[in-house]
């Protein structure tokens, strides 16, 4: 067994660090975050850390790496107060992953990497006609981490999208049935297995391990 400790971490060349770490916290989701600029440019771009923080009010996070040259999606949140986030579905995922190229600000990641505007009603974010399952949002809050100056961008529901026959009885989602993917890493993508279904776990029920 490989064994590291903070030590060797910091050695490591930063690219295979980053791989190494990013990797390390599991299976994430694929999701393209879009957005439109207040002069009207839309911009699209994957984004693996995204998080429920809770159902009601429901709110979800993702994290957002230190603003510079790339950082659109933040500055349009920001400008605007909204974003949609939309799942990658498996046909789609090379196109996906070009969105984190740095094109320039004024290049909309929908037409260079093949994807569709949709708009709903007169919600100001673009979705990705393209993906199953899509989240609009209204910006609701950002925590600065000082440690190494990223942000958890907060946001609340305001439409949700997925087809029908995911969305089982009880409201759980069918992420395989509607064909949606996960990433490891900052390169990896893979189609999961459910290899399981329990249910609500009672101290009174449990079996014996
Ligand atoms: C698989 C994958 C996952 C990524 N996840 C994140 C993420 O969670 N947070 C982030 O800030 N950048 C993430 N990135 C990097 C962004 O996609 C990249 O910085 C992109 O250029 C940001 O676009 P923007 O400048 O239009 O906002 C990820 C890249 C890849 C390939």
């Amino acid at each position: 067994m490989l064994h590291f400790t903070t030590d060797h971490l910091k050695t490591f060349e930063r690219f295979y660090r980053a791989n190494l770490i990013n990797g390390i916290s599991g299976f994430k989701p694929a999701a393209l975050i879009g957005t439109k600029s207040g002069d009207g440019v839309s911009n699209l771009a994957i984004f693996s850390s995204v998080v429920h923080l809770g159902a009601d009010p429901a709110l979800i996070g993702f994290i957002q790496r230190p603003v510079g040259v790339s950082g659109d999606t933040y500055r349009n949140i920001l400008e605007t107060g909204y974003y949609t986030i939309n799942h990658v579905e498996e046909s789609t995922v090379d196109r996906a992953h070009y969105t984190s190229a740095r094109f320039d600000a004024g290049v909309s990641e929908f037409e260079a990497c093949g994807f569709t505007e949709e708009y709903l009603g007169d919600f100001f974010a673009p979705f990705v006609r393209e993906s199953p399952i899509r989240i609009g949002l209204q910006f609701a809050e950002e925590f600065h981490i000082r440690r190494n100056d990223t942000r958890l961008i907060i946001g609340e529901i305001r439409h949700l999208t997925l087809p029908e026959e995911s969305l089982l009885p009880d409201g759980n989602v069918d992420l395989n049935r509607a064909g949606v993917v996960s990433v490891s890493g900052l390169a990896y993508y893979h189609k999961p297995a459910r290899i399981g279904e329990f249910p609500y776990a009672r101290v009174a029920e449990a079996p014996k391990f």
